[in-house]
Order: structure tokens, then sequence, then C-alpha cells
């Protein structure tokens, strides 16, 4: 049996390079290796206010993307979170294992109780704090399929850790119900910075109009974007000294083209920036015309996209019904 793989996007903001060659990419390289499931976590996603069609609109544009990148619907499972109600079910169970401690010494709470103004109402926050991306419920997600590897990013490990913790904590009190899934991430995917301000991971929820490229923006866009980003005060390429914005663009031009680092510095060495960009962008706009050739297909007939999700949700509800009720048992709830 293959190992089972889950993963998500929560459907709001613009996917970007960054997501793709962050995650999408290795989702796609990994998918025939392992049984995967692909989420769309909309449940997540409405931890903060979301216009209704507007989220109902993104929900089908990043399944959309999903397959776009190339995930194969035929192997592995696409799916809507609020699809398959066992994720809200499961999570309430976890919620009432899971200690407040634990949640309070993780960073995401830590820094954003530090912004906030009073402190001493730390069991009153916490509900808000941890709102955008609540933790249980991600873990309620990876926990309900068994799943043995959680391909995410590095700023997702912590998540993945009290996952650890809470499956390890559901197992000692009620005997022995999840797998307990891998820390070890899978992913080699770049990790790709703001093109306005390369100290920050890209990020689908920044404002700034040179922040990201979207992977659907159209050409002449992604050709400004990139020819706005920041670099830095050197008059050309030098591999050694290069700061953050160059070797993010070099990164970028790395990840699409698959180049071996010897070519990419005989190609880079002393190309002026602005030249240097001109290539990135090319590059880029090569990769994402297809791409967005693909999206509009696959957007082009709606009817089978619905299809696809109905289908995934169908595949892999047993397997959740089946984990919600051994819990249920354990727990002695009422199956
Ligand atoms: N919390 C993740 C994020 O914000 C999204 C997510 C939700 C997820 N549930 C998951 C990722 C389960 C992997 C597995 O990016």
């Amino acid at each position: 049996m293959r190992t089972r793989v889950f993963s998500g996007m929560q459907p709001t903001g613009n996917l970007h390079i960054g997501n793709y060659l962050g995650a999408l990419k290795n989702w796609v390289r990994i998918q025939h290796d392992y049984e995967c499931i692909f989420c769309i976590v909309d449940l997540h996603a409405v931890t903060v206010y979301q216009n209704p069609a507007e989220l109902r609109a993104k929900i089908n544009e990043t399944a959309a993307l999903y397959l776009a990148a190339g995930i194969d619907p035929k192997d592995c499972a696409i799916m809507v979170q609020s699809a398959v109600p066992a994720h809200a079910e499961l999570a309430w169970m976890l919620t009432c294992v899971t200690p407040i401690g634990w949640l309070e010494r993780m960073t995401q709470y830590k820094v954003k109780s530090a912004k906030q103004e009073s402190v001493g109402d730390g069991l009153l926050q916490y509900p808000v704090l941890m709102a955008a991306e609540y933790p249980v419920l991600m873990a309620a997600d990876i926990l309900l399929y068994q799943a043995g590897i959680v391909p995410v990013g590095e700023d997702q490990a912590q998540h993945l850790e009290l996952t650890r913790d809470v499956a390890q904590r559901f197992n000692s009190l009620y005997g022995d119900t999840f797998v307990v899934p891998d820390t070890s991430l899978p992913t080699v995917g770049a990790r790709v910075m703001g093109l306005d301000d390369p100290t920050q991971k890209m990020s689908k929820s920044a404002t700034g109009m040179n922040h990201a490229v979207a992977l659907l923006d159209a050409p002449d866009k992604i050709r400004k974007t990139i020819m706005r980003a920041t670099t830095d005060s050197n008059p050309e390429v030098d591999f050694d000294t290069a700061g953050p914005g160059v070797l993010n663009l070099l990164s970028i031009y790395q990840a699409f083209s698959g180049e071996p680092d010897d070519t990419m510095k005989t190609r880079f060495t002393g190309m002026r920036y602005g030249d240097l960009k001109k290539q990135v962008a090319e590059m880029v706009v090569a990769h994402l015309e297809p791409f967005q050739q693909r999206y509009r297909e696959i957007t082009a007939d709606p009817a089978c996209l619905a299809a696809i999700l109905r289908d995934g949700a169908e595949r892999v509800s047993p397997i959740a019904n089946s984990t919600v009720g051994t819990v249920k048992r354990r727990m002695g709830l009422y199956t």
C-alpha cells in the first residue's frame, strides 16, 4: 500500500509563482509515488470573513490551478474540505484534547499576541489570535486520513509538530487511533521571496503592487513586476556578493529552467541587472503561458471541474468517516 499524502491550500488571495515552485510543482512530482489527497481548505478560509460569492469562485479557481499545474485527478483526490463534514467533526474532538498551552507556545500565536495592546486576557484573545490558521483544524485535516506525509513549507513545520503532539496525546488517552505523520518534509521546492522585499517570503495576502507574480497574471504584468524587482547596489551579477533580491531572481530562473549551478554561473556572471530581469521575465512568461492556456481550457468546462471535485470528495469520504467512527467509539461518543 502506498503511503498516504495530504496537503492543502486556502482558496484566498492569488496563487503565485512561490506557491507553484514551493508546493504545487512538488505535489505534481510526487503524485504517483503516494496515495495523494489535495484539499482546498475552505473551512480555514472562513475563519476570517470572506465574501460568499468570491469564496465560491476562489474554490473553483484553486481547483483549476491544481489541475493546470498538472495534478492528475485520475490518481489523486482533489477535494474541497467543506464537502466532507468529518473535518469539522474531528476538529471539535481534537480541540477537546489539545491543551491551550500547546497553542500559546506556537510562534504564530506569540507574534500575534505580542502585537496586542492588553495582556492577561489570553483565554479570550486565543480564538481570535489563532483564527487565521486554526492549527487544530489543520491537525484534523491530516489525521482524518491517517496521512503519513504532509508536504508543506517550512512555515508550517510547527503546525505539523502540533499535529504530531495531538495525535500522540489522543493515542495515549484513548488507545492507538491515529497515524503520527512524519515531520520530514519532502518539499524540495524553491523558497521564493517577495520581489519588492526579498527578505520576506512571497505571500498571497501581501498588498504591494510589485510583490508577487500571480499564476494568472497577464504576460505584460509579469514583465513589469519582474523589471521592478528590488536588487542591490552592485553593478552586475556576482554570485559571491549578490544580495537577496538578485539571488531571488536567480533562484526563480533556476527553478523554472532546471539548469545546474555551473550553467547558471556561466550564463549570468557579469550580466547587468536589467538584462538579468529580462531573462527571468521571459523564462517565467514562457512557463506561465501554457499553464494559463490549460487553466482556460479547464475553466471552460465547469461541469467537468465540478465532477472532479465531487469524485474527490466521494473517494475520500469513506476514509474520513471510518476515522471519525473509530474516534467516537474510542471516546465513548454515540455512533
Ligand atoms: N494551514 C495551511 C496554510 O495556511 C493550509 C492547510 C490547512 C494545510 N490544512 C492543511 C496544509 C493540511 C497541509 C495539510 O498554508
